[in-house]
């Protein structure tokens, strides 16, 4: 069944709850990559145009003592969103309370109001992360509808997603959520083929899951990075000091043989004997790694077997860089799979958000797919097949 979108949903006048995923890189109090608070306005601006009045709310990092709270203020956050709506964004620094009251009660339509990091709630008996009752009910009761758009915390159960569902006549997708049900979802669901799945990251024991749910729907799963050594030492290759998980070859051995084929490993690797971007640097077949050398890149060889295997793809779905896309002479293989991807003419491009979805945007390749998604651990739980309560708890129609 379909998800009520808000753009079916009557806002004017209304207080509208949006929960928003503003959980951004900071450093220093500097917010190091905005893409979560870009991809929020459209939801944000329409309901501004639509004369609602906005209340938006989001977790920033995890908070389990008072001193974690220090430099986690959303306070930056609700400037840089000013500069970006080009309009005041009134922030509150509270979660609860007489203040935050009054100043809701006092927002006219079309106005902005921010309030204090829900994980605040946490401090005393984890309010927020384990969904108190008490605290959704409240949360709920400051608003009269209710719009989630917080797609990079879909997976999580918390009173500032499922307890204000559970409280309040009226929930809605923000734009952005319907953006994800639509690719990440689309993928999962109803993928136009040929679908080939790209890979990579560190370790394998992180995408179990998802590595086996594509396997069903994929038509070919293409692997690269850190993940690739475990499979390789699997099959008995010598894979010198590059990263392995040793507690994953069984299962290394498993996911090789339900694969029937269809999972495609890298034929050359740049290697290199320490993890320096200015180490020596050899291009090394994958049953030619040397005891003393550790693999930190896919090699071209492999780039273009990948890039052949991706030319005639409908949809593509890529998570997990292909090597250390930080140093700058182990970026090529990352670089190189966004570039193929880059210039498919016929398909549709998805990263699967986290590391990949940095990778790309630090790279210089942010609006070259047509979905980045914002979501890291949400994003991986969706792909693995798994029901997001954040997803479930909007109405349907
Ligand atoms: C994320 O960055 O993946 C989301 O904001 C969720 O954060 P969490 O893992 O701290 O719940």
């Amino acid at each position: 069944m379909a998800k009520k979108i808000v753009r079916d949903m009557n806002v004017e006048s209304k207080k509208v709850l949006i929960r928003v995923d503003f959980n951004v890189p900071m450093k220093d109090g500097v917010i190091t990559d905005d893409n979560r608070i870009v991809q929020a306005l459209p939801t944000i601006k329409d309901v501004v145009a639509r004369k609602g009045k906005v209340i938006l709310f989001s977790h920033l990092g995890r908070v389990k003592t008072e001193e974690d709270k220090a430099g986690k203020s959303l306070a930056p956050v609700a400037k840089s969103l000013s500069e970006k709506l080009g309009q005041e964004v009134l922030f509150v620094p509270y979660t609860r309370g007489k203040e935050l009251e009054k100043a809701i009660n006092k927002l006219k339509d079309g106005e902005v109001l921010m309030f204090e990091n829900t994980r605040f709630e946490d401090v005393v008996g984890k309010k927020e992360s384990k969904n108190d009752p008490e605290l959704g009910k409240y949360w709920a009761s400051l608003g009269d509808v209710f719009v989630n758009d917080a797609f990079g915390t879909a997976h999580r159960s918390h009173a500032s997603n499922v307890g204000i569902a559970a409280n309040i006549a009226e929930v809605a997708a923000g734009y952005l959520l319907e953006k994800e049900i639509k690719f990440i979802g689309g993928v999962v669901e109803a993928p136009e083929r040929p679908f080939i799945a790209i890979l990579g990251g560190a370790k394998v024991g992180d995408k179990i899951g998802v590595i086996e749910n594509l396997l069903k729907i994929a038509d070919k799963v293409l692997i690269g990075g850190g993940m690739s050594y475990t499979f390789f030492k699997q099959q008995g290759y010598e894979i010198g000091t590059s990263i392995c998980e040793n507690d994953k070859l069984d299962l290394a051995k498993e996911l090789l043989e339900k694969a029937d084929g269809k999972l495609v490993l890298p034929v050359d690797l740049r290697v290199t004997k320490e993890f320096s971007n200015d180490s020596e640097i050899r291009i090394a077949s994958f049953d030619d790694i040397q005891p003393d050398e550790m693999g930190l890149d896919t090699g071209p060889q492999t780039l273009k077997n990948y890039g052949e295997i991706l030319k005639d793809a409908k949809t593509v779905l890529w998570n997990g860089p292909v090597g250390v896309f930080e140093f700058s002479n182990f970026a090529g293989g990352t670089i190189g799979i966004c570039e193929t991807l880059a210039n498919l003419e016929n398909a549709t491009t998805i990263i699967g958000g986290g590391d990949s979805a940095a990778a790309a945007i630090s790279l210089g390749f942010a609006d070259k797919f047509t979905h980045i998604s914002t979501g890291g651990g949400a994003s991986l739980e969706y792909l693995e097949g798994k029901v997001l309560p954040g997803l479930a708890c909007v109405d349907e129609v």
